[in-house]
């Protein structure tokens, strides 16, 4: 980390964490904050994911920069490709403040925004004004919590923001909007994913769909959902969200209500992403996301079987370089034991995580 990158961090330690975000995300906006050019890329790193060309495999997750005020800045972090989002077909304020909460001495964070965002609209103009790079950009797609209609919103907001994306995400897993995760269920989940690709195949460039899941499903629940998104003909899988499960009870802020993101995620979202591996047996590519604060974490969730992951917890403990640093350190550390593409390591331990 930088002086300047360490000296902002320790003063946005100080103040409300939903403030500081703000604040760093204005910075970012406005060019004040250091970025490492571009894309880290090799020939090691460089992947082709569901269609898309990755520089390289680490991504930002959704939630980062809701309003995709800083796809700009963002795409010169180093990351290999971006998500923004969540958005709604309908602006939304979410629920009150305070509603993003620290663990700092577990490196975690418990969030209940409820999916606070301008809106579909805006959001996809600001997408489609965007200047195309070699950062790949999809959107995060959830339904208004006072919706008459939940299953429909998805396709909605494809069909108002989907043109400026290059990936949509289908959200049925945040734990903040009453009534959204019972949308994993197969049949409810079958319904809205052929609805999405109908607006989805409307599109002139046809951007691949990922539907994204909670940790906290069972093997039978997992096995369900696999099994509609392989009939569904979807293009990958994101494991996972935010959990609704407190590891340790007596950390600061546990009895919050929302989603814990961050270090005490990496082994349950780990383990249901080895899950997801076994039972989608190479169908469909997985994304591997929660709880990556280290080189040593990516690895891991490559060896469980994601073609590419993606975080958000770490980047508020340890600043927008880590992106970086992450790319890079894995780059070194494929060459170092003579893996000669990044894919070679996909999958090769998901025993391990079983
Ligand atoms: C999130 N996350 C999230 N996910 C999603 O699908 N749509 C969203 O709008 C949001 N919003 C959001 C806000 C905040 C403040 C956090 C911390 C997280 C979940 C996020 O994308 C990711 O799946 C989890 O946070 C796990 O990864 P990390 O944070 O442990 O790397």
């Amino acid at each position: 980390m930088r002086l300047i990158e360490r000296t902002g961090m320790a003063a946005m330690r100080r103040i409300d964490p939903e403030t500081a975000h703000g604040l760093a995300l204005k910075a970012l906006a406005a060019g004040l904050v250091p970025l490492a050019g571009g894309p880290v890329t090799s020939e090691r790193l460089r992947l082709r994911l569901a269609g898309l060309d990755l520089p390289n495999p680490v991504g930002l997750a959704a939630g980062f920069d809701k309003n995709a005020v800083a796809v700009g800045p963002l795409s010169r972090a180093g990351f290999g490709w971006l998500e923004v989002g969540g958005a709604t077909p309908r602006p939304q304020a979410g629920n009150p403040r305070p509603r993003l909460f620290r663990q700092p001495a577990a490196g975690a964070v418990i969030n209940r925004f409820g999916f606070n965002n301008e809106g579909a609209a805006a959001i996809g103009a600001r997408l489609a004004a965007r200047v195309r790079g070699p950062v790949p950009v999809g959107l995060n797609i959830g339904a208004n919590k006072d919706s008459a209609d939940m299953a429909r919103d998805f396709a909605r907001v494809v069909e108002a923001a989907g043109a400026g994306c290059d990936f949509l995400t289908v959200n049925v897993s945040s734990p903040n909007t009453q009534g959204l995760r019972r949308l994993q269920a197969g049949e409810l989940l079958a319904g809205i994913l052929a609805d999405v690709k109908a607006a989805r195949d409307a599109l002139p460039h046809r951007p691949p769909i990922f539907v994204k899941l909670s940790p906290d499903l069972d093997e039978a629940a997992l096995a369900d959902l696999a099994d509609a998104a392989l009939a569904a003909g979807i293009d990958g899988l994101i494991a996972t969200n935010t959990t609704q499960a407190r590891p340790d009870p007596a950390a600061p802020h546990a009895g919050e209500a929302g989603g814990l993101s961050g270090r005490p995620l990496m082994a349950p979202s780990t383990r249901v992403l080895a899950r997801l591996a076994r039972l989608t047996g190479g169908r469909l590519p997985l994304v591997g996301v929660g709880g990556i604060s280290s080189t040593e974490d990516v690895w891991q969730k490559l060896r469980a079987g994601a073609s590419a992951v993606q975080l958000y917890t770490a980047l508020a403990y340890q600043g927008l370089s880590l992106a970086a640093r992450l790319a890079r350190e894995l780059d070194a550390r494929l060459a170092a034991e003579g893996i000669a593409h990044v894919s070679d390591l996909v999958g090769t331990g998901i025993d391990d995580w079983l």
